[in-house]
């Protein structure tokens, strides 16, 4: 079986306007604040270094690799591989996601966060699949809602091929 990524779902120009708007919403919504920005690791790399150069606040940058699966609970268990290096405190906290999906990764790790008392604590995801959505988690900020496909590119990978695509691209299996 191949692999075919030829049909593109998103362009770049889409991906630059789309950081232009979410940019614009976090520039208004953290104006005069210090914003903590963690990317979660792997698939957030590229769409996190994009996004914080567009911000004009004073921002600090880490990363989180996390995975969760589904094991006797339904809503899932959460396996950190790397927290944060930081303390966040009573600090804002905006975490920076390549796609939800199931919505189980960010459930879990929302209710985690949460019990380390940041001032403030949001979801800005590149993509979202809300056709897959197994709870009720809705981020605060979504650059593009997507069908229900297999995308791949900007950051998002098959195996851990295909990251390096400057746009977005369906995989299909053929
Ligand atoms: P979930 O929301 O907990 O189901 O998991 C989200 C994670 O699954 C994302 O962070 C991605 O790593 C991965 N994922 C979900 N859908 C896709 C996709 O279409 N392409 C690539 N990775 C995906
Ligand atoms: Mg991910």
């Amino acid at each position: 079986m191949a692999i075919d990524t030829s049909r593109v779902l998103v362009t770049h120009e889409q991906i630059e306007e789309m950081l232009e708007r979410l940019a614009d919403q976090l520039n208004r919504d953290y104006a005069g604040k210090h914003l903590i920005v963690v990317g979660i690791l792997t698939g957030a790399f590229i769409f996190t270094s994009d996004l914080i150069r567009r911000l004009t606040m004073p921002v600090t940058v880490d990363f989180m690799q996390v995975s969760s699966y589904v094991g006797e609970l339904s809503t899932g268990v959460l396996k950190i591989k790397k927290d944060m290096s930081y303390d966040i405190e009573g600090k804002d906290v905006l975490i920076v996601e390549d796609i939800v999906d199931t919505g189980r990764t960010l459930a879990l790790l929302m209710d985690m966060l949460a019990k380390r008392n940041p001032a403030s604590l949001k979801v800005c995801t590149a993509f979202d699949k809300p056709a897959r959505r197994v709870n009720s988690f809705v981020p605060d900020y979504n650059g593009l809602t997507v069908p229900d496909e297999f995308i791949v590119g900007y950051g998002l990978d098959l195996d851990g091929e295909y990251r390096n695509f400057d746009d977005i691209r369906i995989v299909r299996k053929v």
